[in-house]
């Protein structure tokens, strides 16, 4: 009886622990056709002179001066203003730089996130988008559009475009009631602008990184309340998505890390569809199919796991949460051949020098890879006929 007892208890076990696995293996659900055409566009949001996202971003921002504190504060407005639900943090640090002599620089990373409301923080595992937003000190008056101006502004229109159907989601959730097993119900969503990710003078692991050295040094000595799902704010990161270099003409993104090959498959697999759906303007609507699908940013999508090597070549703001554990998807535009994009770490790196298509279409990529692991089919305003004749005005006026 007792043997038999304890291993009833132990198949029960083994049952519940499959239930979890097929849930987690289930619960990536593929994002329907719908929700992809239903997707909210940037419309003129990325305008270089106007745009009320972009245009902000486009100034010198070097940590510690004016134009750091005025980018900002364009990001505390926009979130404050179109996304109150999200709550908003600053980590701040100093450090002295190669240029400063002994004056201490002060770097100040952005930080925003939303939770399911009825979830303790301890408890919810953030998808966490990342970009930089300083700019390089020298040469004297670099813009940086896709290094990183351009990116930030990719994911703040990300986070606009699926908060309304979060919060529809959301509250559907919250009527229903909700029991423990439920692993998407503690899933949240969050943004880190970083500061310094440049070096001052050269690249070194002293003259980089500033802004994320400091804020995966403090998160890992976070702790949540004990019994929390997660121990600290650093494990909290379910998957750091990081965009860098990314706005110029036909980019290459391979695919970094074994571990989140899957996360990138998502993601090519999201950008074969919006192209065929004729929702990418990279890829023109009115062109034929064939070349539609020639075009590919994603390019190692096809490729299996076992392929994917690190290639540790790339220092970005990964780096310190890479190495504290943190699973990457790092979207860089590197080609073998030719390396970063033409304009990088230079006076041409400029709102001029985008190609308005390509950041536009990375912005809608971003979102449906947002909105796909948000689980948010369904939760779409579609008004498919007035979106696709926007798409159509804006192409025939460029
Ligand atoms: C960090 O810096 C920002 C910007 O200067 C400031 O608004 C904020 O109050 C600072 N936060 C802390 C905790 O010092
Ligand atoms: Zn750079």
């Amino acid at each position: 009886m007792v043997v038999l007892s304890s291993s009833r208890h132990a198949l029960w076990r083994c049952v519940f622990s499959l239930l979890l696995l097929v849930h987690s293996a289930v619960a990536y659900s593929v994002i329907s056709d719908d929700t992809l055409r239903a997707l909210p566009r940037p419309g003129d949001d990325f305008d270089i002179h106007t745009g009320k996202l972009l245009s902000p971003i486009l100034i010198p921002r070097v940590p510690g001066t004016p134009g750091s504190t005025a980018v900002l504060n364009h990001f505390n407005d926009f979130f404050q203003t179109s996304l109150p639900d999200w709550k908003i943090e600053f980590q701040n640090s100093t450090s002295k730089t190669p240029v400063s002599g002994d004056k201490e620089v002060p770097f100040v990373n952005f930080i925003a996130y939303r939770d399911p409301p009825w979830a303790s923080k301890g408890d919810v595992g953030r998808l966490t988008l990342v970009a930089h937003y300083d700019s390089k000190y020298s040469p004297e008056g670099f813009i940086g559009a896709i290094d990183s101006a351009a990116p930030c502004a990719m994911i703040m229109h990300a986070m606009r475009s699926i908060d309304a159907a979060l919060t529809k989601k959301w509250t559907e959730m919250g009527a229903r009631g909700h029991s423990n097993l439920d692993l998407d119900e503690h899933t949240g969503i969050q943004v880190l602008f970083l500061d310094g990710e440049e070096a001052f003078q050269t690249w070194t692991d002293t003259d980089s990184l500033y802004g994320a050295r400091s804020l995966a040094e403090t998160w890992e000595d976070s702790y949540h309340p004990v019994m929390s799902n997660f121990k600290t704010e650093l494990s909290s990161i379910t998957l750091f998505v990081l965009l860098d270099l990314l706005g110029a003409k036909s980019p290459t993104i391979r695919s970094h890390f074994p571990t989140t090959h899957w996360a990138y498959q998502n993601m090519g697999k999201l950008e074969n569809r919006l192209r065929e759906l004729g929702e990418l303007r990279s890829a023109p609507p009115h062109e034929e199919k064939a070349k539609r699908n020639e075009i590919r940013w994603l390019v190692d999508v096809e490729a299996s796991e076992r392929h994917v090597t690190s290639r540790g070549g790339i220092s970005d703001d990964h780096l310190p949460f890479m190495h504290r554990g943190v699973e990457i998807l790092h979207l860089i535009d590197f080609n073998s051949g030719s390396g970063f994009p033409k304009v990088w770490h230079t006076m041409e790196d400029t709102g001029e020098n985008l190609d308005g298509p390509t950041v536009e279409d990375w912005s809608m990529l971003v979102t449906a890879f947002a909105a796909e692991w948000m689980e948010l089919d369904g939760f779409f305003e579609t008004t498919p006929s007035a979106r696709s004749a926007d798409l159509h005005s804006r192409k025939t006026e460029l």
